[in-house]
């Protein structure tokens, strides 16, 4: 009698537990694509200004172009300023109607004296959104001890990866404390949520934008602000090796679009629904089987950059 009790109690449980698993799954996926309305930015954001760090290329440009479209001012901030200077004149051929800044600086350059001018410059217009964007990967996955660019890439794509988003808050946020209002969107990516071999610097600098976006909601949440982590998985950029766009490779237009619609509708999300249903199925696997397709998506992707590189370097 006891252990059919126990048996019919630990089936229940356990019938609760994935009714809980799937709906949450569900929620996930079809909550902020689907069924929630975009928030009003522009008052949750409360200053009419966007900076966007790694502006002039893939994600952060196409952020920049729905934000001007959205009718916020837009700061552009990147390293190449030829670059800049076209980004600038492109968005205002398409919104005549914002203003348009722009600061050049290579986030390889740790020093926080060169940050603390950057800062000055960007704290001079009211910064409404804050999105960290800029980021850095290697030429191909690999094993850490014999990644392509040695130590000093190794080096470039940690500071590159988390420096920004660290330094850039600390600095615009007194503004945003002041006016009670405010957004930072941290751009990490699905591999910071997962452990993948061959991955390791750039996974775990992910991870900690993830973290420190999360600790940072902790701090600001009650001040107003809200801290968001996009979480991609492979969108058609420069960085991804620009593939063919399908249902799991957005281009970077649709993947920005979609990943502002989810602003204070998730806090944490992979930006694009058909990413959100991979970030799920993948969180269902069993480590073993994602171990062993990390490892063979990551001997792929090096064989493919080995191949163009040969291709290129051909008379
Ligand atoms: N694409 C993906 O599949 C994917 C997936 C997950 C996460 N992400 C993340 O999304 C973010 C954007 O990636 P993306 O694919 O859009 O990259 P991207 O197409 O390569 O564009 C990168 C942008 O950052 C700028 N940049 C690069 N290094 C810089 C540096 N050291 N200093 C200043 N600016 C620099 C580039 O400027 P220049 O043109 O002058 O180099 C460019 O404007 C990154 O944080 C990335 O880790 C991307």
């Amino acid at each position: 009698m006891n252990i059919e009790w126990f048996v019919n109690g630990a089936g229940a449980v356990l019938l609760l537990y994935i009714l809980y698993r799937i709906t949450l799954v569900l929620f996930n996926i079809l909550g902020p694509y689907v069924f929630f309305r975009p928030i009003d930015l522009k008052k949750k954001a409360g200053a009419s200004w966007a900076v966007v760090t790694g502006a002039t290329d893939g994600i952060g440009k196409s952020y920049c172009f729905e934000l001007a479209r959205r009718g916020f001012n837009i700061y552009l901030v990147s390293r190449t300023e030829s670059k800049l200077v076209q980004t600038k004149k492109d968005i205002l051929a398409k919104h005549p109607n914002v203003q348009i800044r722009y600061a050049t600086f290579d986030f390889t350059n740790p020093s926080p004296t060169d940050y603390q001018e950057l800062l000055s410059q960007l704290n001079e217009v009211n910064i409404g959104i804050l999105i960290n964007n800029v980021g850095m990967f290697f030429e191909y996955p690999d094993y850490i001890h014999q990644m392509g660019g040695g130590l000093e890439r190794l080096a470039d794509v940690a500071i590159v990866n988390m420096l920004p988003p660290t330094l850039l808050s600390a600095g615009i946020l007194p503004q945003m404390i002041r006016r009670k209002a405010g957004v930072i969107v941290n751009i990490s990516s699905a591999t910071g949520a997962f452990k993948m071999a061959q991955w390791s610097v750039y996974s775990a600098s992910k991870k900690y934008v993830s973290w420190l976006t999360a600790t940072l909601r902790k701090e600001y949440g009650d001040k107003g602000i809200l801290f968001q982590t996009i979480t991609p998985f492979i969108v058609a950029t420069k960085m991804a090796g620009n593939p063919n766009t399908s249902f799991f490779y957005p281009d970077s237009d649709t993947f920005a679009k979609s990943a502002l619609n989810t602003i204070g509708n998730s806090n944490d999300t992979t930006g694009y629904i058909a990413h959100q249903l991979q970030y799920e199925m993948m969180n269902l696997m069993p480590e073993f089987l994602f171990d062993r397709a990390v490892l063979k998506t990551s001997a792929e992707l090096k064989q493919r950059a080995l191949k163009n590189r040969e291709e290129k370097s051909l008379p």
